[in-house]
């Protein structure tokens, strides 16, 4: 499949799991890759891969959650490659938190990047996306859905991701944009090593929404994203694809 040749995507949270999988399944079809991430190691490590499956790549290391990073970020991207087609938000970190224990610290950071970060990229892209009529994938996640205890900040981030997403969707659909968002499930990945429960907590009550789930990798998201990012989902707008095994309370 070549869905994406011609096509320049701009990467959001590529240095690692899902984003990482995405960039390689990207490169595969034929996209051409602007991709950044706090983590420069990792970032330069997916380059190289990305860049060995034929791609043009340009790597950024930046902060989703800084407004001048943001804007350096999509203005190189935009200078290297001469515009967009694809925004795909991917960046995020996860706490798990008793609510009583969460403070306004914990919350600002966790809603800075998942949130915040989605906001100032798709702010500062969108232009450039609709001089090409091209398109947004969001990561939002199955805790935007369900209720997912201890991860109160997490949760409602996940939550503004969705609904940020929906009300693109309508805002910009007539001028030609979609956009759309991915809620992965229990998905393997380094993000996982966040998951440690405040003490006395009753895992079932996690476990809950993913009892039927088998974990499985990231491609499995980068998958759901390929597709919603290409031109197969040309009538797909507003949509959340949960990508979770089929489960959730
Ligand atoms: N793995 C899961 O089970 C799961 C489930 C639901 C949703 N998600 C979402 O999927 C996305 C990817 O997570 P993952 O599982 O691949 O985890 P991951 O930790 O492997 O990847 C997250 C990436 O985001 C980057 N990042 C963090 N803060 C950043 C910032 N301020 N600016 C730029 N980059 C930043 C990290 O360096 C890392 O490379 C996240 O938004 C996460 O919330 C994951």
């Amino acid at each position: 499949m070549d869905r994406f040749a011609d096509r320049v995507v701009l990467l959001t949270g590529a240095a690692s799991g899902i984003g990482r999988a995405t960039a390689e399944r990207l490169a595969s079809e034929g996209a051409s890759l602007a991709i950044t991430d706090v983590n420069a190691e990792g970032l330069e490590e997916t380059a190289a891969t990305c860049r060995g499956l034929g791609a043009a790549v340009l790597s950024m290391v930046g902060d989703v959650g800084d407004e001048d990073s943001v804007k350096d970020t999509v203005g190189s991207a935009v200078s290297e490659f001469g515009g967009l087609d694809v925004l795909v938000n991917v960046a995020g970190i996860l706490q798990f938190k008793d609510l009583r224990t969460t403070t306004l610290e914990d919350w600002e950071r966790i809603l800075r990047v998942n949130l915040t970060g989605t906001f100032l990229m798709c702010r500062e892209a969108l232009p450039h996306l609709l001089d090409r009529s091209g398109n947004i994938v969001n990561t939002a996640s199955t805790a935007a859905l369900a209720g997912h205890p201890w991860t109160v900040s997490y949760s409602a981030s996940k939550g503004g991701v969705f609904a940020l997403t929906q009300t693109l969707a309508v805002e910009f659909g007539k001028q030609g944009i979609r956009c759309n968002s991915v809620a992965p499930g229990s998905i393997l990945t380094p993000i996982q090593q966040a998951f440690d429960l405040p003490e006395g907590a009753d895992a079932k009550l996690v476990y809950r929404i993913m009892a039927l789930d088998q974990q499985r990798g990231p491609e499995t998201v980068a998958s759901a994203i390929a597709f919603l990012a290409s031109d197969d989902a040309a009538h797909v707008n507003g949509t959340c694809l949960k990508v979770d095994g089929g489960t959730l309370a």
